[in-house]
């Protein structure tokens, strides 16, 4: 496996690559690998004759007091875990290259980025948009893998490809879990024994939300207000949004009808967890 750092090399390789007929393969991330990065590698592997890992821990997308000087990095056994699931090549730019100073140019994709995470996290996904958008020039891939766990990153990622005619298809993956339901994350690693059990809460609100729609239910109130006691009750999590909404746009809805999105954040302790479920009703 090749660790590439320079921005002219990446490219070149990619090209070359593709100059030979090969299909390459992108899995961006920012590190810290567990099994839902290593999900995404192998369906990257699975697909593309070259792989590439973009490791980079993207300082746009991290708003003033947030956590991106404590994110959880550790280059070494990233790498390790990556080769054994055959990734060809590791990008793992230096910022400065990624970002030369004085640094002037934003994606912003309009509308989907306001609600959800965008409402609480300012700049977020322009930091997100301008980062995958580099990365798509400097990687020309024909596949790109994300995560639904992510949910709202996947429709700004789909509606900036759609938008800006990115040739890359977008593939959507299934979030991996922990056999408890908690939603495989870096930032699971802030977690103490108590916040952890607590964590749980979020995916048994999504199991409650899913099995009310099973049961019939279409109120979206009713749904969002259930899951909303579910997380009270457990006084360490401090919930910051339940919020359901209609998978293409990310607007609101009342009625569960169509594809819906549940979505919800919450902190336990200094770990800001996100997770989400997508309902079709007939
Ligand atoms: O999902 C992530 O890890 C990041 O938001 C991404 C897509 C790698 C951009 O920095």
């Amino acid at each position: 496996m090749r660790i590439v750092t320079a921005i002219p090399e990446m490219t070149r390789l990619v090209k070359e690559r593709r100059d030979r007929g090969e299909t390459v393969g992108l899995v961006p991330t920012m590190g810290f690998f567990h099994e839902g990065h290593l999900s995404l590698m192998r369906a990257a592997r699975a697909d593309n004759d070259f792989v590439v890992v973009s490791l980079f821990v993207n300082p746009t997308q991290f708003g003033p007091g947030e956590d991106f000087r404590e994110y959880p990095r550790d280059l070494p056994r990233d790498m390790e875990m990556a080769a054994r699931e055959g990734v060809d090549c590791i990008f793992h730019p230096r910022p400065e290259d990624m970002y030369p100073q004085p640094y002037l140019t934003y994606v912003e994709v309009g509308g989907i980025t306001e609600r959800l995470c965008g409402a609480h996290r300012p700049g977020h996904f322009r930091g997100v948009a301008t980062v995958v958008a580099k990365l798509f020039h400097i990687i020309p891939a024909h596949r790109a893998y994300f995560g639904i766990k992510d949910a709202q990153q996947v429709r700004v990622i789909q509606k900036m490809v759609e938008d800006l005619n990115f040739d890359v298809e977008i593939v959507v993956c299934p979030t991996v879990r922990e056999p408890d339901g908690l939603a495989m994350s870096s930032r699971n690693t802030y977690l103490g024994t108590e916040e952890r059990r607590a964590a749980t809460a979020l995916y048994r609100s999504l199991r409650l939300a899913e099995d009310m729609v099973r049961g019939g239910e279409r109120d979206v109130a009713r749904v969002i207000s259930a899951m909303r006691e579910l997380l009270a009750a457990e006084p360490l999590v401090e919930t910051e949004y339940v919020e359901a909404v209609d998978w293409k746009f990310l607007e609101p809805v009342s009625e569960l009808r169509g594809e819906v999105l549940i979505a919800l954040a919450a902190r336990v302790g200094r770990a800001r967890l996100i997770d989400n479920t997508l309902i079709r009703v007939e």
